[in-house]
């Protein structure tokens, strides 16, 4: 549901619940600034961020909030904030007392156009992203985009990349329209347009696909690359960063959306090479990170590791192998590609020559 007023949209959402058994769980920064937690009026779990927090322990924490609260079955957990607590939040609810009713708050840009909605729920284990998750799809996902008002520059281009990963399994028409946002200023309300639009191919992809059994795999399109260079940050010899131009402070984990339009331009080259794609995506998305995103902060010698990540990708129907979705042209996603190592070695020397 899209809306200008949580508190309208919530009203009738919540009148079904004993306010006793409702309770919220949200995130630091998202605590900091956003009024309209406590003003819901419930008890507020506030999480820790940052994905080296998206863990098993996270979990722990909402299912003892839960508990202490004395939340049986028939209450509700309000997940209020990014991707990270929707995830959380999420995955606790499915498994609390075999299944607790949540509605998301998505509160970052990319939480609305993609983390909040689809089911997708869980946490990152053993150095690798939703390593263990479930499907648990909430009852509402409540998206406000005046909640973006806060967002920083560096979070709203994160949103972005996923938005754009959307338009092009989509079609030119919205790919062009995003193309045509303002980058330079950024006005959240130019926004909500574009959030429906991004949220339509999502639901539409969602419904034909709950379960990931085919097309929901075009979703992962530039997260092969990307979970992997994200999961380069999670690993006890994490990388350390380079000041850089850019834009994300140098001694900061590398955010999901970077990570995705990184990994978007190099599965854009693999569909130029393998696929005949036109190139002119992969230069439109090489001129957003250059003007925008800045380089990857990664070192050649990261390749092999980089590589072997990719072979323990969840999405990988056999072990120590490659598996992509591809793109022949904007709008006809082509999934299952199976990769070769010097098909991926070439891919990131793109993107690392950049
Ligand atoms: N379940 C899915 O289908 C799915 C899809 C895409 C991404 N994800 C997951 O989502 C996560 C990334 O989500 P994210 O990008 O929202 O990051 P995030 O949850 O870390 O939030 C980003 C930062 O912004 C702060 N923040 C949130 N809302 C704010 C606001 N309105 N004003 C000011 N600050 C605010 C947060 O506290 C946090 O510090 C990743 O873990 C990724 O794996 C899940």
């Amino acid at each position: 549901m899209l809306t200008n007023d949580l508190h309208i949209a919530l009203r009738p959402l919540l009148a079904s619940y004993d306010p006793q058994q409702i309770v919220v769980v949200t995130g630091q920064d998202v605590n900091a600034c956003r009024p309209e937690i406590a003003a819901l009026g419930y008890p507020v779990l506030t999480m820790q961020g940052g994905e080296e927090n998206k863990s098993i322990v996270a979990v722990q924490h909402i299912w003892d909030f839960l508990l202490e609260h004395n939340i049986t079955r028939r209450g509700l957990l309000i997940c209020f904030g990014g991707g990270i607590v929707t995830d959380l939040g999420g995955f606790a609810a499915s498994t609390y007392k075999r299944g607790l009713n949540y509605i998301n708050i998505p509160t970052t840009l990319l939480a609305m156009v993609d983390a909040s909605t689809g089911g997708k729920t869980g946490f990152n284990y053993a150095g690798l992203k939703n390593c263990i998750g479930s499907f648990y799809v909430p009852v509402e996902t409540v998206i406000c985009p005046p909640l973006l008002d806060t967002l920083s520059a560096e979070q709203l281009l994160s949103g972005y990349a996923e938005m754009l990963k959307t338009a092009l399994l989509d079609g030119s028409e919205l790919f062009n329209a995003l193309l045509q946002y303002d980058l330079d200023t950024m006005p959240v309300a130019d926004l909500a347009p574009l959030i429906e639009r991004c949220l339509a191919v999502k639901e539409r992809i969602v419904q034909s696909d709950p379960h990931e059994q085919g097309l929901r795999k075009a979703l992962n399109l530039g997260h092969t690359v990307g979970h992997a260079l994200e999961e380069l940050g999670l690993q006890p010899s994490a990388i350390s960063h380079q000041p850089s131009e850019n834009r994300q402070s140098s001694n900061r984990q590398l955010l999901h959306g970077y990570a995705v339009l990184y990994g978007l331009i190099a599965e854009l080259y693999l569909s130029v090479v393998r696929l005949g794609m036109s190139r002119e995506p992969l230069q439109q998305l090489t001129q957003l990170m250059l003007h925008y995103y800045g380089r990857p902060q990664c070192k050649c010698s990261d390749r092999e590791h980089l590589i072997a990540l990719m072979e323990q990708d969840k999405k990988n129907e056999r072990t120590a192998e490659i598996n992509c979705t591809l793109i022949h042209s904007i709008g006809q996603p082509a999934i299952n590609q199976v990769i070769s190592r010097s098909e991926m070695n070439e891919a990131l020397d793109y993107l690392f020559s950049l």
